[in-house]
């Protein structure tokens, strides 16, 4: 794993954007692998900001999300394809057709097996952004999920519904399952990108860093991928052991 800290939240979010930014360049069909929630906003507006001043192309550009709340319909405000239309695909040239989030009504054994195998048509994800929760999760993988998992459905923990509340009416509104990417499905990205800041993730951090690979720490897993690089905040990489 590599680890880039930062002095600042804004230059972490400028350095992540430029590598999307390069990444999109260099290989303009690319298969991106994208995250909600508070760690990539400023990423995603970065994004924007150099696709209307530079006119950077994502009309070849395909994506994946990482996972959907089950119950809430895309147009439903607390849907993540509502948050990633509103704070980032609409501001680029990406057809939405060509973005992909899995459905959390219908026929979610279907959209498991279905977003599996889509995912493996194109080739595989080439760059996958992820957060990581307090408890250690990534995706909504929670502590405890088997290593070896593909696209399911999971329950989610008391500490990511309060975590979650936030944005919802009460954590009784938090939908209390999720579809997500597996653990497997994530590490067979080729580059991987985790985001975190602040403190509130500084011990998640020290634990998938420093502590053993277990799957009570999901994001633990990522010591043994290829390709990872933590891009971090000073207080999140506060409690990490000194080189
Ligand atoms: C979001 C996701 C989650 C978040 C994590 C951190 O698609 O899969 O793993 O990345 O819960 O959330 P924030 O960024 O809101 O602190």
């Amino acid at each position: 794993m590599q680890i880039q800290i930062f002095q600042d939240k804004e230059s972490l979010h400028r350095a992540v954007a430029q590598m999307f930014v390069d990444a999109v360049k260099a290989k303009p069909s690319i298969v991106l692998g994208l995250a909600t929630g508070s760690s990539p906003l400023e990423t995603y507006e970065n994004m924007i900001k150099d696709h209307q001043e530079n006119g950077t192309d994502y009309s070849e550009v395909v994506t994946f999300n990482l996972d959907e709340y089950i119950g809430l319909d895309g147009s439903h405000s607390q849907s993540y394809r509502h948050f990633m239309n509103t704070s980032l695909f609409n501001g680029l040239n990406i057809p939405l057709g060509q973005t992909n989030v899995p459905s959390g009504t219908g026929d979610v054994d279907k959209t498991c097996e279905d977003y599996e195998a889509k995912i493996a048509n194109t080739g595989g994800i080439d760059l996958q952004l992820l957060g990581i929760g307090t408890n250690g999760h990534i995706g909504f993988n929670e502590p405890g999920t088997p290593f070896d998992t593909r696209t399911h459905v999971t329950e989610l923990t008391k500490e990511t519904i309060d975590g979650n509340a936030r944005f919802f009416e009460s954590a009784e509104s938090v939908p209390k399952k999720a579809v997500t990417m597996g653990i497997q499905t994530i590490m067979d990205a080729k580059k991987i990108v985790l985001i975190a800041y602040g403190s509130k993730k500084a011990a998640a951090i020290r634990d998938m860093v420093n502590g053993p690979i277990t799957e009570s720490m999901p994001a633990s897993i990522l010591q043994d991928h290829s390709d990872t690089t933590l891009f971090l905040d000073e207080e999140a990489a506060a409690l990490l052991k000194p080189e």
